[in-house]
């Protein structure tokens, strides 16, 4: 009998919601030739763990006030992390910054998606800051983690317009929907080994990326 090789392992961690992790999840398997082994939440309420449970994948909360320093916390992260021998770690809503050694060390396979076009809007409160400028597009971003917050190399932008009458939660609702698109994309290109880092810019496909990432107009049309 010939055996299968094993997946890719993917460790996600999360602080909320989880509705970027609920996405990743519905397409395992053939859309994303992976396996989650954890999912990690830096918060004991944070609905996401409810969501992983329901999908069999374990789960385990490292609470971040349980601990004094930055560096205590990361380093109980990166304990559970390598018991896992993760090949990939993704921040689905991961709302704590993390250290350079942390970043450092998984540097390279290490995703994050964040709702602004970056470099646009680093940091919280992106979508009353886009509101507040008076864009006219706004969008979402997924990008290798550098120790720079929010600064790493885009893989993957998708856009929307504001509307007159959006509200920073309207506006939220519309981002997430196109977060559930191109999260599963740039997951699936890194398992597959499409997707590389290169120094400051990503590789997919040995081709380099856009500064911007690959741009998605409407679902599925990548240029
Ligand atoms: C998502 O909108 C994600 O882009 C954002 O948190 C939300 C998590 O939602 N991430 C950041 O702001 C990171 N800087 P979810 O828990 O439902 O996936």
């Amino acid at each position: 009998m010939i055996e299968e090789a094993p997946k890719p392992k993917v460790v996600v961690l999360i602080s909320g919601n989880g509705s970027n992790l609920q996405a990743l999840i519905d397409n395992l398997g053939t859309e994303i030739p992976a396996d989650i082994v954890c999912v990690i939440s830096n918060r004991p309420d944070a609905a996401g763990l409810d969501r992983a449970k329901n999908a069999s994948i374990h789960t385990r909360v490292i609470d971040h006030a349980d601990f004094e320093q930055r560096e205590l916390f990361d380093a109980a992260l990166i304990r559970e992390i390598d018991k896992h021998a993760a090949d990939l770690i993704v921040l689905a809503g991961f709302m704590r910054i993390l250290s350079n050694d942390f970043v450092r060390r998984y540097q390279g396979r290490l995703l994050n998606i964040h709702p602004s076009l970056l470099p646009k809007y680093p940091g919280l409160s992106t979508h009353q800051r886009a509101l507040d400028a008076k864009d006219k597009k706004h969008g979402v971003t997924v990008h290798f983690v550098i120790p720079e917050l929010d600064a790493g190399p885009n893989i993957i932008q998708a856009e929307v317009p504001v509307l007159k009458q959006d509200d920073a939660e309207s506006l939220a609702n519309r981002v997430q929907k196109q977060e559930y698109v191109i999260y599963p994309i740039a997951v699936k290109w890194f398992v597959e080994g499409r997707l590389q880092l290169h120094g400051d810019r990503a590789l997919l496909d040995q081709e380099v990326l856009p500064e911007s990432g690959l741009y998605l107009d409407s679902p599925h049309t990548l240029h």
